[in-house]
């Protein structure tokens, strides 16, 4: 994975809605698919699979015409929404990054025709082809997003939290939130209220994946390595109005 041309990805990808219908070379699907096959994990152990599929195979709410979207199943275990999200989140950046554009599809499902293919659970999907439409935004100023203040308690780690603030989200929402507490970043999602929640919560799982995704690609960029730790104080202390995800203990510098 090339983690230095993928930053830079982050300061200017953006969903694509508007795609030219034909078929992508079957090179860059293959090339796709081996990168599928090489996808970082948040958690080893939760079992995930992805599968390419062409438009007429699923049913959207909200109609993006896409080419191809990519299926995302998983095996359900803690966390495993949020490791979907975060190992999607690569893809996009990879299809942004090779000229191909894309975007999280929240409201498709697989039509019933292949609604058995995988034994784990559906996920989400993400809409891919040809962009009909600019593939990259051209400034910072695009970006429709919160300040970084809104989402951390200090500024000792804004070099990893502004990738996060640049991520992609379900309608725009940025439910994330970051304590920094010397070497360690707390991760916490915004709650729901009930109504709201049912469709939600799932969905902001699934962004906090995607923001966790941005941090790490950033503290790679920055030369720093990183493990996904549980922090009981953490837990048991977070912002009102918010839960706890996991924390991001950064490791010493690699020379
Ligand atoms: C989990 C998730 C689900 C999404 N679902 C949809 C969708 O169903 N339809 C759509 O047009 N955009 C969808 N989006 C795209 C967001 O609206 C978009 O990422 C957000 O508005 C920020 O814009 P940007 O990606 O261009 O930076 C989704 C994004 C995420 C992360």
């Amino acid at each position: 994975m090339d983690y230095n041309n993928f930053y830079d990805i982050i300061f200017k990808r953006k969903s694509i809605r508007k795609y030219d219908l034909s078929s992508l070379d079957n090179n860059i699907l293959q090339e796709l698919l081996d990168y599928i096959g090489n996808l970082k994990p948040m958690y080893k152990n939760i079992e995930v699979q992805m599968k390419i599929v062409t438009g007429e195979v699923v049913r959207n709410l909200f109609p993006i015409k896409a080419p191809y979207y990519l299926l995302v199943y998983s095996e359900e275990k803690e966390k495993h929404i949020t490791n979907a999200g975060f190992m999607l989140q690569q893809v996009d950046l990879f299809l942004s990054a090779n000229g191909i554009g894309s975007c999280w599809a929240g409201l498709t499902q697989p039509k019933k025709e292949i609604a058995n293919e995988s034994k784990l659970n559906y996920i989400i999907a993400l809409a891919f082809g040809k962009p009909a439409e600019n593939i990259h935004r051209d400034n910072l100023s695009e970006f429709k997003r919160k300040a970084i203040a809104e989402i951390r308690n200090n500024g000792e780690k804004d070099e990893l939290l502004e990738a996060v603030r640049l991520a992609p989200s379900a309608v725009n929402s940025q439910p994330w939130y970051f304590k920094v507490d010397k070497n360690k970043i707390h991760a916490y999602c915004v709650k729901s209220n009930l109504i709201k929640g049912i469709i939600y919560n799932r969905l902001n799982q699934i962004d906090m994946g995607i923001g966790i995704c941005h941090l790490c690609i950033a503290a790679k960029h920055l030369g720093e390595d990183y493990i996904f730790i549980s922090d009981k104080d953490a837990l048991d202390n977070p912002p009102k109005g918010y839960y706890y995800i996991t924390s991001i203990e950064i490791l010493e510098k690699r020379i």
